[in-house]
């Protein structure tokens, strides 16, 4: 088996290459020095020459407030840089496992997440990644399209070292309280995928929700990550209204998982389990 990661210094990449040895298969990880996705010829020659039979989409524009200035460059990585790589597989006869976000639902459904539910993004980052995954659907031959949300690692920047820092300055911080979701340790999802690509057979593209179980708040997980990291610093609830952004995000993005854990006998760790085994490497 020969796999192409893309946007491999990322979280999800980092930790699919960690994983890479002890699956006894040919990785070539790329990020954008060596593979810039948005140069659809370099792309297409790319996978023309490598020749994968899987190619996983770990690249993207991840700047959620960011993107809401920045709505070309996100439109340019998110939907056409995927739908650039959809292109090379199929021409290639390669599987593309491409990864999107639970942001691409408004949340005003109030009730937990379904692949077919409707999507209705609420920022540029959502609305990118939403074209992204059209792309995906019209341009790849067999691939799946798996939502995460809130991911986290050892790797990069992320909500989880930013509340550590954050506890280690001051007293107490705040945190909204009325956005709930799964946090996710892109470590999980990076075994799920290498899980998952042996057994997929699927003929068009289909949809998965991959996220830790359980929801949480992102004050819930503040005060988690202070209280397993041993930081003595108070965390207040506060609604999103007193800590505005430039992008809304989604008030409630709680995703099912059951299909991914049934259909390839998965097993998905609780989230606090993940942030305790994740801070083990801090
Ligand atoms: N992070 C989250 O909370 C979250 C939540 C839900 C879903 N997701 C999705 O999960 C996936 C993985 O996320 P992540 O957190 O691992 O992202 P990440 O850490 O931001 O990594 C993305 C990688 O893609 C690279 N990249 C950007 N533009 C590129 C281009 N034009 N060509 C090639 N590579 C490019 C980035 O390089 P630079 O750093 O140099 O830009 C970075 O190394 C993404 O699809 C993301 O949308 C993430």
């Amino acid at each position: 088996m020969k796999i192409l990661v893309t946007g491999a210094n990322g979280q999800l990449g980092c930790e699919i290459r960690r994983l890479a040895p002890s699956t006894g298969w040919q990785f070539d990880f790329v990020d954008i020095e060596e593979l810039d996705i948005t140069d659809g010829e370099a792309v297409l020659e790319y996978v023309r020459s490598l020749v994968p039979d899987v190619i996983v989409n770990g690249a993207a524009y991840t700047a959620v407030d960011k993107a809401e200035e920045d709505r070309d460059l996100a439109f340019k990585v998110n939907r056409d840089g995927s739908a650039n790589l959809a292109v090379a597989a199929k021409a290639n006869g390669a599987r593309l496992v491409h990864v999107s976000t639970d942001f691409v639902f408004d949340g005003k459904k109030d009730a937990t997440y379904f692949e077919d539910d409707p999507t209705c993004p609420l920022g540029v980052y959502g609305e990118s990644k939403r074209a992204g995954e059209k792309a995906v659907e019209e341009l790849s031959g067999n691939g799946v399209i798996i939502r995460t949300s809130w991911l986290y690692s050892a790797f990069g920047a992320n909500f989880v070292k930013t509340m550590r820092r954050l506890g280690m300055e001051k007293d107490s911080i705040k945190v909204v309280n009325d956005q709930v979701g799964s946090p996710t340790w892109a470590h999980d999802l990076a075994v799920a995928i290498l899980t998952i690509i042996p057994k997929l057979k699927n003929q068009g593209v289909e949809y998965y929700h991959y996220a830790n179980r359980g929801e949480a708040s992102w004050y819930d997980f503040a005060k988690a990550i202070m209280v397993e990291s041993g930081i003595d610093c108070v965390v207040n609830p506060i609604p999103s209204s007193e800590f505005p952004t430039k992008a809304e995000r989604p008030a409630y993005s709680y995703m099912d998982t059951s299909k991914i854990e049934q259909e390839f006998g998965l097993t998905i760790p609780p989230w606090r389990e993940s942030l305790i085994r994740m801070l083990t490497e801090l």
